[in-house]
């Protein structure tokens, strides 16, 4: 049994991303995604593979384009979301992996808001300048866990929030 994730960073106007890129730098955000995601499968948009620039290691990256001459060297490219997330569970079926990671971007986020069960998002409590954004989640949402990093760090202050669909 695996489950179907999204990880996300936003600002408080749901602000994600600008000219392609993270708005902010935030190492402790880094570490956590690459914490929680490693070992699995990371299903992304190509406009966020381009971002990223090479595939993550040790995780199963997989690439939704509708392209069919886009190649990447030690990627899975794939031409549909529903696509995307077989492959990731096969995967997952195969390699003994419980959570497939959907990270983004903007367009991607917003067409897995049906297919997801939990929502890892980082609050970025400070406002950025930007043009990719979230779509907030409903309130069929229940928030399960919330940190506050900031504290200890010398960095934006910022919390770990997971929320869990409701009823599933
Ligand atoms: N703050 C965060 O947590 C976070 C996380 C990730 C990304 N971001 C930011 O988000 C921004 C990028 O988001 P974005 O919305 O512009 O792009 P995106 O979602 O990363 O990628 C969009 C591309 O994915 C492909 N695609 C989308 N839906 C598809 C479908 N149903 N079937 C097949 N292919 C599909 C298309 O690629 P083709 O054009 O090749 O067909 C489309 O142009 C960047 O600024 C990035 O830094 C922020």
């Amino acid at each position: 049994m695996n489950i179907v994730s999204i990880i996300v960073a936003y600002d408080p106007n749901y602000l994600i991303g600008r000219d392609g890129k993270l708005p902010w730098h935030i190492s402790n955000d880094l570490k956590y995604f690459k914490k929680l995601t490693m070992g699995n499968p990371v299903i992304m948009g190509r406009k966020t593979y381009e971002s990223i620039g090479r595939p993550l290691p040790n995780r199963y990256n997989i690439i939704v384009t509708r392209d069919k001459n886009f190649t990447q060297d030690n990627c899975s490219i794939q031409y549909s979301l529903e696509d995307a997330v077989i492959k990731a569970k096969n995967y997952c079926e195969a390699n003994n992996c419980e959570e497939i990671f959907i990270i983004g971007g903007s367009d991607i986020y917003n067409q897995s808001i049906n297919i997801i069960k939990r929502a890892y998002i980082t609050e970025v409590h400070k406002e950025f300048e930007g043009d990719s954004f979230f779509q907030p989640l409903g309130s069929e949402w229940i928030e399960i866990t919330r940190q506050y990093q900031g504290n200890e760090i010398d960095e934006i202050p910022h919390s770990f929030v997971v929320f869990e669909k409701n009823g599933d």
